[in-house]
């Protein structure tokens, strides 16, 4: 009786160790065989021929989402994926993406600057200009951006560690909260909040927004749209 009451004594604590020892479990199952068997061959693959449908074209760039809306055999994987085209001198103005991590591929680019700040909003940014071939990090939820620093324009992809990014656009979110508390926030004057209310860049790229990038490829800049000078 001692001698059994010992010995699952020994196997309850051989397993409890065995247990706080064992790795953590994988984050996400894989998806099942059975789903993916469901799936036709065809839409395995992404063809961007409806580009009315998903494709944000501005006078800066273009992009082209393959996110779960856009391409549903995403579903359960986990990952997404957006194609860009940047022009030169042009901005993908800073924003985040809530629910994912972004990792950026440049297809072709010349000087294509990406930069983010960290959460705190204290440290130092972050801001590296790559070329063809490189790739970039941008850690989940931080603000970030793109900006072409090239006369030529630059394509890269970002895959997303996410099927639903989500993405935030800093300016545009800003513009969506009540007005007191924004313009306390910004340390505006009632007058100028007006004129930044009205003439805040929303597209998603803003075209020639880099002053020194301008002069270089002999384009005309509208890096600065407002003016308060005329206003006091
Ligand atoms: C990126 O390139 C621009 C234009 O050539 C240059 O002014 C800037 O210092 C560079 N920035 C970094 C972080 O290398
Ligand atoms: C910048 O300038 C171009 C060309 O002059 C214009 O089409 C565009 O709307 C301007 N603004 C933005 C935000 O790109």
């Amino acid at each position: 009786m001692a001698r059994v009451e010992q010995i699952v004594l020994t196997v309850a604590l051989g397993l409890a160790v065995v247990c706080a020892a064992a790795p953590a479990p994988a984050p996400a199952a894989a998806t099942a065989e059975s789903t993916l068997a469901s799936i036709p061959s065809s839409q395995f693959v992404y063809h961007p021929t409806t580009p009315a449908l998903n494709t944000a074209v501005s006078g800066g760039g273009s992009s082209s989402q393959r996110l779960l809306a856009q391409w549903p055999a995403l579903k359960g994987t986990g990952i997404s994926q957006t194609a860009f085209n940047l022009n030169p001198c042009s901005l993908r103005p800073p924003h985040t993406h809530p629910y994912a991590s972004g990792l950026l591929y440049a297809t072709s680019a010349n000087n294509l600057q990406v930069g983010f700040v960290m959460a705190d909003g204290t440290s130092e940014p972050v801001v590296n200009n790559i070329t063809t071939g490189a790739s970039a990090l941008f850690p989940q939820g931080l603000i970030h951006y793109q900006l072409n620093l090239d006369c030529q324009p630059a394509s890269y992809t970002i895959s997303y560690s996410s099927e639903e990014p989500e993405t935030q656009t800093v300016v545009n979110g800003l513009l969506g909260l009540p007005r007191p508390a924004l313009q306390a926030a910004l340390g505006f004057s009632s007058g100028d909040f007006d004129l930044w209310q009205a003439q805040a860049p929303t597209s998603k790229f803003i075209q020639v927004a880099d002053a020194d990038c301008a002069a270089r490829c002999g384009l005309s800049s509208n890096a600065t749209v407002i003016s308060f000078s005329t206003h006091n």
